[in-house]
């Protein structure tokens, strides 16, 4: 039988030269004695060094072994448990590994549960930890450059060292001492200091315990106290170091009650409520209103849509632009970056191709109506820069609705889609742009209906040779929408009749 004795505090790395020898003349976890010397009569057992000599002897130098990382996480949590059976429960499992590889995948073998379960508890002792420390300020009057503060915890395991790094992460701009019969942790700004030494509570109060109960009893909520539940979350064995859970019983005690006079102030306070907002209303001066059914009216609507989130981030809403009674009306995708900032659709760097090829098509900006699929600007901002982001099929869809008016009112003959969001925008379908692209083609509501490029997409193309293709075959698009602007209704029917016939 090899004894093995270990200060057990927590820490993998003594375990892990222990087993490591072990392992290494073949010691089978039968005949190994791990014992701890911090949990038992320390005296009794003979030093780890000793206990080890006899067997290990001779094992060779720098030993190595693969254990899956999984393992090792595992054993690093498990190490901080006070069960003293988690050094054989862990030597156990690491001498099975050797010859049974994928152990760690079987939880129902009785060790592998084991592990998780005792990983499960000091993982939760961590977290109540982060949740339940209370620092009180300490030294107050003797003017050190930093705040000094000193908190009592009384954790199950030996976590002080596995979760002090939160403290010093979380609270760096202060000097604290957390105590705890489990040893000490102790942050001064430069060093992080961790000590086994077992301390003893030192009974501090002072002004943040009120202001803790204050806290407390404003967040608790008469109305959705589960019991059971907060037990879980802030179990008992706690209260006695948290100053707000002395109002826990009175809390509980009094919910029902107070839930009945929360309701019957609901009920009081409405009406007073209602009438503050009728009297700020009425003191609004009136505004005047464009003429209902006016696009100046949609406009106006327009400025106030909340129907997506695209409206959160975006500076103002871009409404289209041009005459009621234009007979082109564009579709582009969204207001890019300058369209935003402007309040006014294709004025930007893409608005600057369309206007150039579009002009030279003979199609005049000032007689055409441009609008966008979507009204507000979609982006990811980057540093200083905003990056235009494609609108997805529900802000396109909530979109429609404002797309849906200004057809109703505009009455165009022709609608251009320039690019696939226009496109999914006007006809719900999600063809490609490709098979649909300089075709004439028919709108439910019966205007014509004309399927091309996005302007921002010729900007794209690195191949010169390409764009300069792709820029007239635009350019011939946006010649036959002005040719088709040209057209008389008669003109336009007698075609639509011979492509339906032919
Ligand atoms: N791209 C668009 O689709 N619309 C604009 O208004 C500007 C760029």
């Amino acid at each position: 039988m090899v004894t093995v004795v270990l200060e057990g505090r927590g820490d993998l790395t003594e375990w892990r030269e222990a087993a490591r020898s072990l392992l290494l003349a073949h010691t089978t976890p039968q005949t190994v004695d791990w014992r701890c010397r911090n949990e038992s009569a320390g005296d009794l057992f003979e030093p780890a060094v000793e206990a080890l000599e006899g067997p290990i002897a001779g094992a060779g130098a720098a030993p190595t072994f693969a254990v899956p990382k999984v393992f090792l996480s595992l054993a690093q949590a498990v190490i901080c448990h006070r069960d003293p059976a988690r050094f054989q429960l862990l030597y156990r499992v690491l001498f099975r590994l050797q010859a049974e590889r994928t152990l760690l995948e079987v939880l129902s073998d009785a060790d592998v549960a084991q592990l998780h379960a005792m990983e499960k508890s000091v993982r939760r002792d961590c977290h109540k930890m982060t949740a339940f420390v209370r620092f009180k300020e300490i030294d107050t009057e003797r003017g050190h450059a930093r705040r000094r503060f000193l908190a009592w915890f009384e954790p199950d395991h030996h976590i002080v060292a596995r979760t002090a790094p939160f403290f010093q992460r979380r609270f760096t701009d202060m000097d604290w001492i957390i105590a705890t019969p489990k040893g000490t942790a102790a942050w001064d700004g430069g060093a992080l200091t961790v000590s086994a030494e077992p301390a003893e509570n030192p009974m501090l109060t002072d002004a943040t315990d009120a202001l803790w109960r204050t806290y407390f009893s404003n967040i608790f909520n008469p109305a959705r106290l589960k019991v059971k539940m907060m037990m879980t979350e802030m179990p008992k064995k706690y209260w006695k170091n948290l100053p707000e859970a002395a109002l826990i019983p009175g809390l509980i005690a009094g919910a029902e009650a107070s839930v009945v006079a929360m309701a019957e102030r609901a009920a009081s306070e409405a009406p007073l409520f209602h009438q503050r907002l009728q009297a700020a209303a009425q003191a609004e001066p009136e505004i005047a209103r464009p003429p209902a059914g006016t696009l100046e009216e949609l406009r106006e609507e327009a400025r106030h849509c909340t129907r997506c989130a695209l409206h959160c981030s975006a500076t103002q809403t871009v409404f289209g632009e041009g005459p009621q009674d234009a007979s082109i009306m564009i579709v582009g995708e969204q207001p890019g970056d300058q369209e935003d900032l402007a309040g006014r659709p294709f004025v930007g760097p893409a608005g600057a191709v369309f206007n150039a090829v579009s002009q030279e098509a003979g199609l005049e900006r000032q007689s055409t109506y441009v609008t966008n699929a979507v009204k507000h600007f979609k982006y990811e901002p980057r540093g200083k820069r905003r990056i235009h982001q494609k609108p997805n099929i529900g802000e396109v869809q909530h979109c429609k609705w404002w797309l849906t008016r200004e057809l109703a009112l505009i009455k165009p003959k022709l609608v251009v889609a320039m690019g696939s969001t226009a496109l999914m925008a006007l006809t719900d379908s999600r063809q490609r742009l490709a098979d649909l692209r300089g075709q004439m083609l028919q709108l439910g509501g019966g205007q014509s209906l004309l399927v091309t490029v996005h302007p921002a997409y010729l900007l794209r193309i690195q191949d010169e040779a390409r764009r300069h293709e792709e820029m007239a075959r635009f350019r011939s698009d946006m010649a036959r929408a002005a040719d088709f602007g040209r057209k008389t209704p008669v003109d336009i029917s007698r075609e639509q009749r011979t492509v339906r016939s032919g």
